[in-house]
């Protein structure tokens, strides 16, 4: 008997740990058991194993990262199926990798779980004929669009190329072509996936039409993608774009946003304007880079920007670039170099601002620059406003998806990049202070915060919207019921804070 106890207490020790005040699988077990069912071409690596740090994905961003005991990088759907079911059965908690650049806060709230890396479905597919693209779950936006600008095609990507596709789709995925198409959901044709309840399904228009709308927006919510099929157009402008940067000494910014908020209402679609608010350490002033994307002939950009080349800015850069290098040449190339690279201490707020509000955005620069003097800290922190053309955003109506923020004027963003942990704290204050500035001049009580640019303590009710979480609940009780997707701003969380540190 005292064999027997001793047997099952070893039995446990090795199997099992403590985690949390839960008893949970270790992930030397999770290993075991998942190389004895998998297939031979699905492989599972520890923390431990040297192969770790180079053959699983890591992540960008390490100030509120999930921790994992376990990563498995599956070759096929029915391998993911088998991992999602042993996960449910198990209590194993797991968020799927796409190419590892979510960054919100709610992902530290996944304590020693498992990694399910989409690193192997990275095919691309092009069919020019019928101007669709199908691509594997992890596949990054650099790989995708030099591949369609070589075929003659585009779609709306984001600023950064490193960013994964799948994982960008899910939340909408919001770009500077975005004028011109809408989200990268929008031109979702088709999802294969596995959902929380365990199935294998192929999701259309006209295969589960009810899931489909949810995917589009928040679709982290439901399932692992292993693979999209996109619409895509033919190139606009012979696949070239101009890319326009200009610096203005903070002391202009009121004059800035007059002009910016001259194109509400009255904003082509083939122009994109993003802003960059940030400290100029050398001079000890706010600067306010400009950037204007615009698909079409030079002398139509002119006619666009004058206003602001009147402003005589500091700089200028004015340069005609591929379609492809859209993302690396913006803002003097700043936002792509942030987004490569691993390992970055990051601490995101965001809200989307629903109109311009001169005076709000004046005492935002006249905050920057008295806290930004005064804190060595913070200094590095950004605001970046994207302002994109409303036309691509309108061709497909409200209800058509769960992206529920088409009306937005600015998504704003405030980026408190860091070189080390020390300027967290400083970062976080900031973030919300500035945050809440912002949020009064954004023409809506309530917050709204684009899903994918959230700091994580926001709440359902600011990623979905009220009018959208209805309909979000009932599709988690039937796709899944047991809540296994619950760590990516997920749909049933409530605002809180949730840094570990
Ligand atoms: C520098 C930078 C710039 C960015 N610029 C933009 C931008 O211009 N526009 C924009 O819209 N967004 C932008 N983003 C946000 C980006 O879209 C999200 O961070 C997105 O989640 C990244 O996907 P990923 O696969 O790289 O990340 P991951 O960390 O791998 O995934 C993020 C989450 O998405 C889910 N997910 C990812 N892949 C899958 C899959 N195959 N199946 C199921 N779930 C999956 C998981 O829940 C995961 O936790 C930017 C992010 C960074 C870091
Ligand atoms: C992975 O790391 C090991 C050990 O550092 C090294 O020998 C190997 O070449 C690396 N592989 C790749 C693909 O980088
Ligand atoms: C699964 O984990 C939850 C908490 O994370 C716990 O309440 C529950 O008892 C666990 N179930 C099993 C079967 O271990
Ligand atoms: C699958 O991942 C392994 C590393 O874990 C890599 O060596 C291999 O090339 C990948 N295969 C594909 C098809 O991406
Ligand atoms: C796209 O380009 C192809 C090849 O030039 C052409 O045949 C097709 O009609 C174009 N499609 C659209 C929608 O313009
Ligand atoms: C921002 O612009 C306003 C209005 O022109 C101006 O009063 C203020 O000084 C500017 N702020 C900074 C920090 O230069
Ligand atoms: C700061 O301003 C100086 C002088 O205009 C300029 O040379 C420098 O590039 C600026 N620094 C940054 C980080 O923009
Ligand atoms: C550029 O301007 C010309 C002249 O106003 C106009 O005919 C043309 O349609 C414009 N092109 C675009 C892409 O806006
Ligand atoms: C202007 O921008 C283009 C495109 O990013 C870049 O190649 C070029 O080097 C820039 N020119 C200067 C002078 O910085
Ligand atoms: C900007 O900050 C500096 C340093 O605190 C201060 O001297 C200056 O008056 C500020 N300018 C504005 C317009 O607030
Ligand atoms: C989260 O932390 C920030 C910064 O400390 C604070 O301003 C905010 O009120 C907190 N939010 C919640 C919901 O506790």
């Amino acid at each position: 008997m005292a064999g027997f106890t001793a047997f099952l207490l070893a039995f446990f020790i090795v199997n099992l740990c403590l985690y949390d005040g839960v008893w949970a699988l270790t992930g030397p077990q999770i290993a075991q058991d998942l190389k004895k069912s998998l297939s031979a071409g699905s492989e599972v690596f520890l923390p431990s194993d040297p192969a770790y740090a180079n053959q699983t994905t890591a992540r960008w961003e390490i100030t509120a990262a999930p921790t994992y005991v376990v990563a498995v990088k599956p070759d096929s759907i029915v391998d993911v199926q088998k991992i999602v079911k042993y996960a449910a059965k198990n209590n194993v908690s797991f968020l799927a990798t796409g190419a590892g650049h979510g960054y919100t806060n709610t992902l530290s709230a996944l304590h020693n779980g498992l990694s399910l890396d989409l690193g192997n479905f990275s095919t691309i597919e092009i069919d020019s004929a019928a101007n669709t693209v199908k691509i594997g779950g992890s596949v990054r936006a650099a790989r995708l669009i030099a591949a369609l600008q070589d075929a003659g095609k585009e779609m709306p990507v984001g600023q950064c190329t490193c960013i994964g596709m799948t994982g960008f789709s899910l939340g909408g995925g919001i770009g500077p072509y975005s004028g011109l198409y809408g989200t990268a959901s929008d031109s979702v044709a088709e999802i294969e996936m596995v959902t929380g309840a365990g199935e294998i399904l192929t999701v259309s228009q006209s295969q589960h039409p009810d899931l489909f709308w949810g995917m589009k927006g928040a679709g982290f919510n439901y399932g692992v993608v292993t693979a999209i099929t996109y619409n895509i157009y033919n190139a606009t402008n012979g696949g070239q774009a101009l890319n326009a940067d200009m610096t203005f000494p903070g002391s202009q910014n009121g004059s800035v946003w007059e002009l910016a908020r001259s194109f509400v209402g009255n904003h082509p679609k083939e122009l994109a304007i993003t802003f960059s608010i940030q400290y100029n350490a050398t001079l000890g002033e706010m600067a306010i880079v400009g950037n204007f994307i615009y698909a079409g002939p030079l002398e139509n950009l002119t006619a666009l920007i004058q206003p602001f080349l009147d402003l005589q800015p500091a700089a200028l850069n004015i340069s005609s670039v591929p379609w492809k290098d859209v993302a690396s040449s913006a803002l003097y190339g700043a936002t792509n170099q942030g987004c490569a690279g691993t390992g970055v201490e990051y601490v995101p707020y965001a809200v989307n601002l629903y109109q311009i509000d001169v005076p709000s955005m004046v005492a935002v620069v006249n905050f920057m620059n008295k806290t930004m003097a005064a804190t060595p800290d913070v200094q590095t922190a950004v605001v970046a406003l994207a302002q994109y053309a409303p036309s691509g955003f309108q061709l497909h109506a409200d209800a058509s998806s769960a992206f529920p923020y088409r009306d937005a004027v600015i998504f704003a963003q405030i980026d408190g990049f860091a070189f080390s942990a020390t300027p967290v704290p400083a970062l976080t204050a900031f973030g919300a202070s500035v945050r809440d500035l912002l949020h009064k001049g954004s023409g809506k009580t309530e917050l709204q915060t684009y899903v994918h640019f959230a700091h994580g303590d926001e709440g359902e009710a600011a990623w979905y919207t009220e009018g959208k979480l209805r309909s979000l609940k009932a599709l988690k009780a039937v796709y899944d019921p047991r809540g296994l997707f619950s760590f990516y701003n997920a749909v049933g969380r409530r605002g809180g804070n949730y840094t570990t540190r």
